[in-house]
């Protein structure tokens, strides 16, 4: 018997792609680039099985047309490029990849918030200026983090990982979560506030919310009215989660004193300003961009069309909300 047909939108790490074409027979010759919807478009009709990233949008006319497509494995733990509900008509079943990219992606976001708090970028490009001219008692004052009050929007797999870090810096924890997380594991000293509360208190915010319509623009005038003018925000969660015009006259007006992006809300494009503003850190989607990482939801992804093609369930089918 034939191993089945498998179409990799783009070129995954190895040992990734080595396992893939040894499992299955590919259709095409992943490249290191975006696919054209085109592209995409032929490869998931002509597969039994496909893997997905999140910059492929997935959508309802796509899936009609894949008639032997049996999953849609995504490497991503979010799949909002998904449209589910045409999948989930089609009997198609849609994988994501969690647990393995909540450590990479929970360093990352430190990383941001160290860099705004110690302003690091804006030290290193300092330096490699060459106007340096030496230490001096007022330069580059930055914040402090330890005893601070981090603000964590969603307390999933990777908002927890987050608010662990921040244990090591003393710092208190409060949090918003969907009903339905088991809030009673959590610390007792880690505090759920309403969305306003935690924004009026916290000195730091970061997002780990997944966008669906309820959390699109979430984060806008409205809220960084609500800010201490002293915070800073961090989103390695998905760039439409930020009404990314708002953010840009909060910064311009003062109203906020940072904002590390890892994400935005038309990758790669974003908003011209941002650019400009040396109180912002901005970062090309690294989330989960570690070579130990990208490896294991590659495996992941095959592990889920392997059990699909046995007949087996998916260990990571996600589920229409
Ligand atoms: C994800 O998996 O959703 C991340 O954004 C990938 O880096």
């Amino acid at each position: 018997m034939s191993a089945p047909t498998l179409y990799i939108s783009r070129l995954l790490p190895d040992p990734v792609m080595t396992a893939a074409r040894r499992q299955f027979q590919l259709i095409n010759d992943p490249r290191d680039a975006s696919p054209s919807w085109d592209a995409v478009r032929t490869g998931i009709r002509e597969a039994d099985a496909a893997i997905c990233t999140l910059t492929d949008r997935v959508d309802a006319s796509m899936l009609a047309e894949a008639t032997r497509l049996k999953i849609l494995a995504n490497y991503a733990v979010g799949y909002n490029n998904i449209d589910l509900a045409a999948a989930k008509a089609r009997g198609i079943v849609v994988t994501n990849t969690p647990d393995v990219l909540t450590d990479a992606t929970a360093d990352l976001t430190w990383a941001l918030l160290l860099a705004l708090a110690r302003r690091v970028a804006e030290g290193d490009a300092y330096v490699r200026s060459g106007d340096w001219s030496g230490w001096a008692p007022t330069q580059m004052l930055g914040t402090d983090v330890a005893g601070k009050t981090l603000g964590i929007v969603g307390m999933g797999r990777i908002g927890q990982a987050v608010a662990q870090r921040a244990t090591g810096f003393n710092m208190r924890i409060r949090y918003t979560s969907r009903t339905g997380t088991a809030l009673d594991q959590l610390p007792s000293q880690w505090e759920s506030r309403t969305l306003p509360d935690l924004l009026k208190e916290a000195d730091f915010v970061s997002l780990h919310v997944p966008l669906n319509s309820a959390t699109h623009h979430l984060i806008g005038a409205r809220q960084f009215a609500l800010m201490k003018p002293t915070a800073f925000l961090i989103n390695t969660a998905r760039g439409p989660v930020i009404d990314e015009a708002a953010l840009v006259d909060a910064l311009l007006q003062r109203r906020l004193a940072g904002a590390g992006l890892d994400v935005f809300e038309q990758e790669p494009a974003f908003h011209p300003s941002l650019r400009e503003l040396r109180q912002v850190v901005l970062l090309p989607h690294l989330g989960s961009a570690t070579l130990a990482t990208r490896v294991r939801m590659g495996m992941i992804c095959l592990e889920n069309i392997a059990a699909v093609m046995a007949g087996k369930p998916a260990p990571n089918q996600v589920q229409l909300a």
